[in-house]
This record gives structure tokens, sequence and C-alpha cells, in this order.
């Protein structure tokens, strides 16, 4: 029998395509709000007016118990993300339902992204682009929008996995920084090649770093690293960059560290409860942000449409999914 996938949001067409061309019936589900995610309310109602035996779901949408109740039908879930924090692991074993996710090939988007963001707050080209597109430039100043070179840094980054790893090469054999990770695995490959210095905790980490970078997943463990006590120990003329998942970070104890410049700055590409921005963040001075984009590449973007698809393809063609997330 034909089998139905729901793709919650429209994604790139290769994904759709390969789905059609493997004669699955395909929904792709049209956004009321115009590029806001579904809510859960809005999913849950296409699930139970049709029967859908997989879903191909983004990172906005949360996929827990009361979802799956509604969806008895529906086997696999292939999220359209590298994390998979939005889905109930617990639950879909429970179910028997497999849940997958794209790793790997928006790694090289993120850490240029994280490193587009490092420039941008050392260069203040956000601020500058302003000024200029004002009118206000009347003429060089040998002391305007003096910035810093990345060059000899310190960058200090917390989890080093395919993304972590990717912004240590950037930043070590592009920008010559010194590189210090954290991580619970250690990681000989970026010891080596980029000579990481690996220490054992994050708060040896923080008050060495001239710029902290995050790419931890979110886990229990990961909620809220990032909180005002370790704000503290970070140098005063320290940045801070998120581009992994908001909740890593207290995001109420960084504006009061932004406010009150106990860091430099920060640039942040996911936020604590998008897509709402703490009270205050919008209006800092030292901060730049940007709506969760860091994957956001042609490349990256049409691996993950592609992986997504495939996962459910591998699934219904009675193979194991490469990139199954709850063995
Ligand atoms: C993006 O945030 C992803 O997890 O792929």
């Amino acid at each position: 029998m034909t089998k139905r996938i729901l793709i919650t949001r429209e994604i790139p067409k290769l994904g759709l395509t390969m789905l059609q061309e493997r004669g699955f019936e395909v929904d792709v589900c049209p956004g009321e709000t115009g590029d806001a995610s579904l809510s859960q309310d809005e999913l849950i109602s296409y699930l139970t007016k049709n029967q859908y035996d997989g879903i191909v779901s983004l990172l906005t949408d949360k996929i827990d118990a009361k979802l799956m109740e509604a969806a008895p039908s529906v086997k696999i879930v292939a999220n359209y993300a590298a994390g998979f924090n939005n889905i109930d692991l617990v639950e879909t074993k429970k179910r028997g339902i497999v849940a997958t996710n794209t790793p790997g090939v928006s790694s090289i988007a993120v850490a240029e992204h994280a490193m587009a963001l490092m420039l941008a707050l050392t260069t203040r080209i956000v601020e500058a682009d302003l000024f200029t597109k004002k009118g206000k430039y009347q003429g060089w100043s040998p002391m305007a929008f003096i910035g810093t070179d990345l060059s000899g840094k310190t960058l200090g980054l917390i989890g080093v996995g395919s993304i972590g790893i990717e912004v240590a090469r950037i930043a070590a054999q592009g920008f010559a920084m010194k590189i210090l990770y954290y991580d619970v695995v250690p990681n000989e490959k970026i010891e080596k090649d980029y000579s990481a210095q690996r220490v054992a905790t994050v708060e040896e980490l923080l008050p060495q770093a001239d710029i902290v970078s995050l790419h931890v997943p979110l886990l229990d463990s990961t909620h809220h690293l990032i909180n005002a006590a370790r704000l503290k120990m970070m140098k005063k003329s320290a940045f801070f960059i998120n581009t992994s998942r908001g909740p890593v970070v207290d995001e109420k104890a960084l504006v009061t560290a932004l406010k009150e410049r106990l860091i430099a700055g920060a640039a942040l590409d996911v936020f604590e409860f998008e897509p709402e921005l703490a009270p205050g963040l919008a209006t800092l001075d030292n901060v730049i942000l940007t709506p969760h984009i860091a994957s956001a590449r042609d490349h990256a973007r049409n691996e993950m449409a592609r992986i997504a698809a495939q996962n459910i393809i591998d699934f219904f063609d009675g193979n194991k999914p490469q990139n199954q997330v709850n063995l």
C-alpha cells in the first residue's frame, strides 16, 4: 500500500522529489502564519485528519507523547536537523517509532556562521554598516570603530563534535588562533592537527578564553551550562558565541552580563525561548543576533533534505536508516 508522509513545512525540493519518485504520497503543511512554524495543535490536527506513516519534522516541531498519541500510524520521524532535542526519544522507543536526524552535513555551514559572528563582533561590522548607511560617515577617523584581531587570540570551544572540529580548523588554520576546548570526550585529532589543548572543566576554560563558542547538543546535562556564575568567570574583554541551542544558556543571565559589561559582547543564532528573545536582549548595543540561520546554506539545506528523505526511504525498504538516533 502507498505510504503517506507528512513534511511539516516546506524544505528544499530535493527531499520531496526523492520521496515522490519512490512512490510515497507526500503532503507538505502550508504555513498559516507566513514563515512561522506550525503550532503543535496545528500539527496534531493534520495528523489526526490523515493517517500518515512517517513524518519529516523540523527542529521547531515538538514530537512528544501528545503528538505521537494523535498519530498512531506514524512509524518514523525523520528530523530535518542535526539536533533532535525536539523529539522525546524515550516515548518514540516505547511506541516503536524510529527517529532519525541529519548529522554532519551542516557542520561547515554552522562553523562558518560561528566564525562570521566572531568576526562581526571583533570587526564591529554591523555597527559600522548601520553608521555608514545612516549617512554618518564624515571622513576617515583614526579612532572610529576600533575592533580587535582574531589572530593570536584564544578561542575556547565548549563541545568539539563535528561542528566544533570545523570551528577549530578554521580558527587555527585560517586565523592563527590558539584553541582551548572542553568536551567530555578528548579529541586527539584537533589536539594533533590544530594544537588544541583540552581543559578538564568549563570553569578552567572560561577565564582563559578571549572568545567562547558553544557547540554542544541540548541535553539535561547541558541545560543552562552557561549561567550567571559562569559568565562572571569570563574575561571582561571576552566575546561569547552561541550557535548550538538556546536553552544551553541562561539568556536572562546573559542579558545582565552584557548590560553590566561583565563580558564585552555576544553573538547569538539561537535563543532560550525561540522565537521570543529575553527582555532587553534586542536593545543591547553589544550583542549581534541572527534568527537561527547557521545551517541556512544551499549545500547544507539540500543535503539535510536528501538525508531526511533517504532515512524514510531506507526505513520503508526494510533497512535500518543510517541516522537513527533512538537505538
Ligand atoms: C540546526 O539547528 C540543526 O540542528 O540542524
